[in-house]
């Protein structure tokens, strides 16, 4: 099988109440989407990622009438982000349904939900009358696809349509918050940034960092993210005159370096504009990736809005290459 890639919402839609995969575009990244009620169609996302059991899927869907009926309760706090922020990049954790498959949520009471931003995938959820769970559409543990070429690339084998929706507008993962009681609490670092929500519902809560907590979310897992060539954060310039390397690729924010050491640069903002940043990062990191370089060298961004989140995703880019057993 090789994938088609197209534009056909009807198509799309008639496949996943078919319990067929395919990938959709949205304003994040493009997710690996399945019908969450069909047991096969959940059990073939986790396959088609190779992404084991234990890490729950979030669930799409167009209409905050729609959420309602796969959460058991909406907190004050949830209900004023899920009206302000939806559509958005905004996945909230709520107390599940039990009309939510156990499969979806790995065991879990809480079912992470959103509302994605992107004209295509909001007719395609809108035409289906069932929860769509929609994992990044890479295998587990590698960069997440932010154009449908990303898409083909990796899962062009494994299913039937890829829903073509341009590259995605804000290029990192939804940002996730859970609640404890009405109390919002951070479980990953995404593209809404933390002001944006501290402005609407108070203070956000830290991550758990308990043990038995982390790997419920891979997006937490230090690894994650992780691009096969070694990446080296730190100044760049320093990095560049000290290395041996003469293939060296270089992920600079807003300025070029020069050196004969580098073999391939990508500046994500020559602007200097954080959120333009975020959209180039992951195709940035594929594009360094797949010239086999010796070694990447990224500098962090500025530490505010978006730019936290773009450090979290570089940070652990970083981690693998530093101890492949994390
Ligand atoms: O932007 C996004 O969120 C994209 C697009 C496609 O919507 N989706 C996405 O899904 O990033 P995924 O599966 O790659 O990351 C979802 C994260 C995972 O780390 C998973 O462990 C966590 O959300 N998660 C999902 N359901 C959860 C639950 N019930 N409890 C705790 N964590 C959950
Ligand atoms: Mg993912």
């Amino acid at each position: 099988m090789e994938a088609i890639t197209g534009t056909d919402v009807s198509f799309a839609s008639s496949l996943l109440s078919e319990g067929k995969l395919v990938a959709i575009p949205t304003e994040t990244v493009y997710g690996l989407a399945g019908n969450a009620f069909n047991k096969d169609a959940v059990v073939a996302i986790f396959e088609a990622k190779n992404r084991p059991r234990f890490n729950p899927l979030i669930i799409h869907t167009h209409s905050l009438e729609k959420v309602k009926q796969y959460v058991k309760e909406l907190p004050d706090a949830a209900l004023k982000l899920a009206e302000k922020h939806w559509p958005g990049p905004l996945t909230l954790l709520l107390p599940k349904h039990d009309r939510i498959p156990d499969l979806v949520t790995a065991g879990s009471p809480r079912v992470a939900i959103r509302i994605p931003n992107h004209p295509l995938s909001l007719a395609v959820l809108e035409k289906c009358d069932f929860p769509v769970a929609a994992p990044s559409a890479n295998p587990f543990g590698y960069i997440s696809p932010t154009t449908s070429e990303h898409v083909f690339q990796q899962l062009g084998t494994k299913i039937p349509y890829i829903l073509n929706g341009g590259p995605c507008q804000v290029g990192i993962e939804s940002t996730i918050i859970g609640f404890d009681e009405d109390r919002p609490r951070i479980y990953r670092l995404g593209g809404m940034a933390l002001s944006e929500i501290e402005d609407l519902v108070g203070t956000v809560l830290p991550p758990i960092t308990s043990k038995e907590d982390l790997p419920q979310t891979s997006g937490r897992l230090k690894s994650h993210y992780a691009p096969g060539t070694p990446l080296v954060l730190g100044n760049i310039e320093q990095l560049l005159e000290e290395t041996n390397s003469k293939q060296v690729g270089v992920l600079a924010f807003q300025h070029a370096y020069s050196s004969d050491k580098i073999a391939k640069q990508i500046v994500l903002s020559p602007n200097g504009k954080i959120s333009e940043a975020a959209k180039n990062l992951f195709a940035g990191m594929r594009k360094l990736d797949e010239m086999r370089l010796e070694i990447i060298f990224a500098e962090l961004l500025p530490e505010s809005g978006l730019g936290i989140a773009i450090n979290d995703r570089l940070l652990r880019a970083q981690a693998l290459n530093k101890d492949p057993n994390q």
